[in-house]
């Protein structure tokens, strides 16, 4: 008798169901009136007196033990068969996630889109590039300090073919096939090596604007970019223009903003100055208007460039520039473009 039980017992502790049928198969083979468990509860009445403390002990706890087992498989397989019960095959498929633009695609847009109502034209260049449209074109010097390894992305075995650092080679290509009137933007990829962190990236994006004609002058320049920063930030947005140095542009100067999140009165954002740098710009060198085959006593122009993640961070207050490249959707979900 009491191999028996032990023998069921292990039976029992094996038991599988793959559903709520099967459970109740179970439970019918070993609890109903005619099952094996109630059958040994039967043949009880014959065990000898002096065993019948130690098997109705036994008896007992595989009753309970088979019990345990089946309820526990019923729960299982009714747990599961909800699970499927969760997909509902009527419900409607709308509205379906889109997505959206990726918030440098929406800010270039309206970059492109600001001067485009100016007069501007669209622009492009190669992001694989040569020396001479990147640097020898722009006037940088043989050894000037960007051709360096540490801002170049170099091409291993073509010393002359490098990834572009800024989009002003553009203005090198849009030079040599085209004479004045021109009037582009040029936006783009730009690379350069730089370790990865909240403040930097090994690539990024900038638009480049050129500007070039007889008698374009400098006031020309700043009138067009304060009308950018007003319609970018808001029409109380005011300009100042800082001289700086760029090897392509002489006289040069850089673009600060006031400061939009404080309207200049200074806060954390603009590190209590009430501005925010946003670009670069200055008078197209004659030596550029030369190396592009315009004849520089005929002709002036501007040229100013700025970087797309900048004027964004500043927008959309975006803490960190790794959050461009990462593709997190909840991320990406925040900007609900309207172009
Ligand atoms: N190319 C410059 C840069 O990458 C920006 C610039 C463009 C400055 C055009 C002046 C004129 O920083």
């Amino acid at each position: 008798m009491i191999e028996k039980i032990e023998k069921l017992m292990a039976e029992i502790e094996a038991l599988q169901a793959a559903n709520a049928e099967e459970a109740e198969a179970l439970r019918i083979k070993y609890l109903s009136k005619k099952g094996e468990i109630t059958a040994l509860m039967n043949d009880f009445r014959s065990v000898p007196a002096e065993q019948k403390k130690e098997v109705g002990m036994r008896i007992n706890q595989l009753k309970a033990a088979a019990l345990d087992k089946i309820n526990a498989l019923k729960s299982q397989a009714a747990a599961g068969s909800q699970q499927c019960a969760c997909i509902d095959l009527t419900r409607s498929p709308y509205p379906i996630h889109l997505g959206t633009r990726h918030p440098l695609t929406i800010v270039r847009n309206e970059i492109v889109d600001i001067f485009s109502r100016l007069g501007f034209t669209l622009a492009e260049g190669p992001e694989v590039e040569d020396d001479w449209h990147v640097y020898s074109s722009m006037n940088f010097a043989d050894d000037h300090p960007a051709r360096d390894m540490q801002d170049t992305f170099f091409i291993e075995s073509h010393p002359d073919i490098i990834l572009r650092s800024h989009t002003s080679s553009v203005q090198a290509r849009v030079m040599e096939k085209n004479q004045p009137p021109i009037r582009v933007i040029c936006p783009g990829r730009v690379y350069r090596n730089e370790a990865i962190s909240a403040r930097a990236h090994c690539f990024f994006h900038q638009v480049e604007g050129l500007y070039i004609d007889k008698n374009v002058s400098f006031t020309d320049l700043k009138q067009v970019l304060l009308l950018f920063a007003q319609e970018m930030f808001g029409p109380d947005t005011k300009i100042r223009l800082r001289p700086s140095y760029f090897p392509f542009t002489e006289p040069s100067a850089e673009m600060d903003i006031s400061c939009h999140l404080c309207g200049g009165k200074g806060c954390s954002f603009c590190k209590h100055t009430g501005w925010v740098e946003i670009l670069g710009c200055g008078m197209v060198d004659p030596a550029v208007l030369e190396a592009g085959g315009i004849d520089s006593t005929v002709y002036t122009g501007y040229a100013f460039g700025m970087g797309i993640e900048r004027i964004t961070n500043l927008k959309y207050q975006v803490k960190d520039l790794r959050m461009f490249s990462e593709n997190d959707t909840r991320f990406l979900d925040e900007f609900v473009s309207a172009n």
